[in-house]
C-alpha cells in the first residue's frame, strides 16, 4: 500500500472503537490523518493511536469532509443520523451497527466471501452481526462443495458482544452484586435472551443471523433458523451449526475445503481435547472450526462448532480487513 488516507472513528472510546484503533496500527494501515468521535460526555479526552495522542471531538455538520474512511460503532442511532452525512461529506462508511445491514443499497461484507459487492452498492457498507461473520465464513466453503439447503444455528455468546456494559456487569455478577444490565446472574447461568424478542418468539439477534447469512452468500430463501444463547465468557462467541446440503456430505473433503479457506483454522481432535474453545479466539482474527461430524439425524446434514472473537473478527478486525481489501483492489487498478 503506497498513498495514505484520512480516518474518522465514530464511537472510538467503546469495546469496538478501541479495538479498531488496535488492529488499524496491527494491520499497517497507512493512515495520513485522523479524527475521533464519542459522545458528549467524552469529548476533549485524548486517546492514543501509534504512539500519538488524539483529542475525542463532537459530531456535527462537516467533520467528514476530507475523510476517506469512516468507521462506525456506537451504535444504530448514531449510523441512522451520521452515517448518510459521513458518505455526503465524501467519505466512504463501514457501520458496524445493524443498521444499514439489510438495506438494499448497502454491502454487507466479510471480506473473504463477498468483498467485491462493495463495488455494486452505495458507500456506506455494513460490517455483519457478530455470530453470523463466524457462521457464514466456514458455511461458504461448504456451501461451494455441497450446496446448503437448511440451517441451524444454535449460539454461546459472550458478554463483550453487550459493549462495556455486558462485560461490567459479568463483573458485577461474579463479585457477588446484582446484575444492572442482564436480567439473570450471568456470572452463574446462561440467558437464551439476547436483544428484542418479536411476536414470533425469535429475538432480534437470532432474526439477524438469518436475514444475514441470506444477504452475504447471496441465498435469499436459504432456510435457517437460530436460537442465541448469553453465557458466561468474557470474548469470543461459540456458533453450534447443523447444516443440511442438497448433495451427500463427505466429512474429510469438508475438513480440507475448511483448511484451505482464508480466515479459518481448523482445530479437531476431539479425543486429544483439541476443539474450539473461546479462549483459543480471543485476541486474534482466526475463525476456528471443529467437532466437525456427520449429523446422524439427516441424511446430507454436517455439525460444526465455531468460536470467533466478537469484538475482532465480529466487529472491528473484520471492518478493517474490508478496507484494507479496498485500499489494495484500488492501488492495484490504479497501478
Ligand atoms: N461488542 C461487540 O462484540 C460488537 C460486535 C459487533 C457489532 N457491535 C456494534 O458496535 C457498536 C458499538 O458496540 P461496542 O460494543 O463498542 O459498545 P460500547 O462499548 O458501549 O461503545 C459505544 C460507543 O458509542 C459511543 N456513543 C454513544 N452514544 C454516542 C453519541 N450520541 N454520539 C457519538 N458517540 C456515541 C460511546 O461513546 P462514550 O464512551 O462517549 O459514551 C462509545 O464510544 C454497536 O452498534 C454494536 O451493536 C458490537
Amino acid at each position: 500500500m503506497k498513498k495514505s488516507y484520512n480516518f474518522a472513528i465514530v464511537g472510538a472510546t467503546g469495546l469496538v472503537g478501541r479495538t479498531f484503533l488496535k488492529v488499524m496500527e496491527e494491520y499497517h494501515l497507512p493512515v495520513a490523518s485522523l479524527r475521533l468521535f464519542a459522545s458528549e460526555k467524552s469529548i476533549g479526552r485524548k486517546l492514543l493511536f501509534a504512539g500519538k495522542e488524539y483529542t475525542l471531538e463532537a459530531l456535527k455538520e462537516g467533520v467528514f469532509k476530507g475523510t476517506d474512511f469512516a468507521l462506525f460503532s456506537a451504535g444504530s442511532e448514531v449510523s441512522r443520523l451520521y452515517a448518510p452525512l459521513a458518505s455526503q461529506e465524501g467519505a466512504l462508511v463501514i457501520d458496524n451497527s445493524s443498521c444499514w445491514r439489510m438495506d438494499e443499497n448497502c454491502a454487507l461484507i466479510v471480506p473473504e466471501i463477498n468483498i467485491s459487492d462493495y463495488k455494486t452498492h452505495g458507500r456506506i457498507i455494513a460490517n455483519p452481526n457478530c455470530s453470523t461473520i463466524q457462521s457464514v465464513l466456514p458455511l461458504k466453503p461448504l456451501d461451494d462443495l455441497f450446496t446448503l439447503k437448511r440451517i441451524i444455528y444454535s449460539t454461546y455468546q459472550a458478554c463483550s458482544g453487550s459493549g462495556k456494559k455486558g462485560l461490567d456487569d459479568l463483573e458485577r455478577c461474579e463479585r457477588g452484586e446484582k446484575p444492572l444490565f442482564y436480567p439473570y446472574d450471568i456470572a452463574k447461568t446462561c440467558i437464551p435472551e439476547i436483544d428484542i424478542f418479536g411476536d414470533d418468539g425469535y429475538s432480534k439477534e437470532e432474526m439477524k443471523m438469518v436475514n444475514e447469512t441470506r444477504k452475504i452468500l447471496h441465498r435469499p430463501s436459504l432456510k435457517i433458523a437460530a436460537t442465541c444463547v448469553r453465557v458466561p465468557v468474557p470474548v469470543a462467541h461459540g456458533v453450534m451449526i447443523a447444516a443440511e446440503f442438497e448433495k451427500p456430505v463427505d466429512v474429510e473433503k469438508a475438513r480440507q475445503a475448511l483448511r484451505n479457506y482464508e480466515g479459518i483454522k481448523v482445530v479437531d481432535e476431539p479425543k486429544k481435547h483439541i476443539y474450539p474453545v473461546s479462549t483459543l479466539a480471543a485476541g486474534n482474527d482466526y475463525v476456528y472450526v471443529g467437532r466437525i461430524r456427520k449429523d446422524i439425524s439427516s441424511d446430507n446434514g454436517l455439525i460444526l462448532y465455531t468460536v470467533g472473537d466478537n469484538v475482532r473478527k465480529g466487529a472491528a478486525s473484520n471492518a478493517v480487513q474490508i478496507v484494507k481489501k479496498i485500499i489494495e483492489e484500488k492501488e492495484k487498478e490504479n497501478a
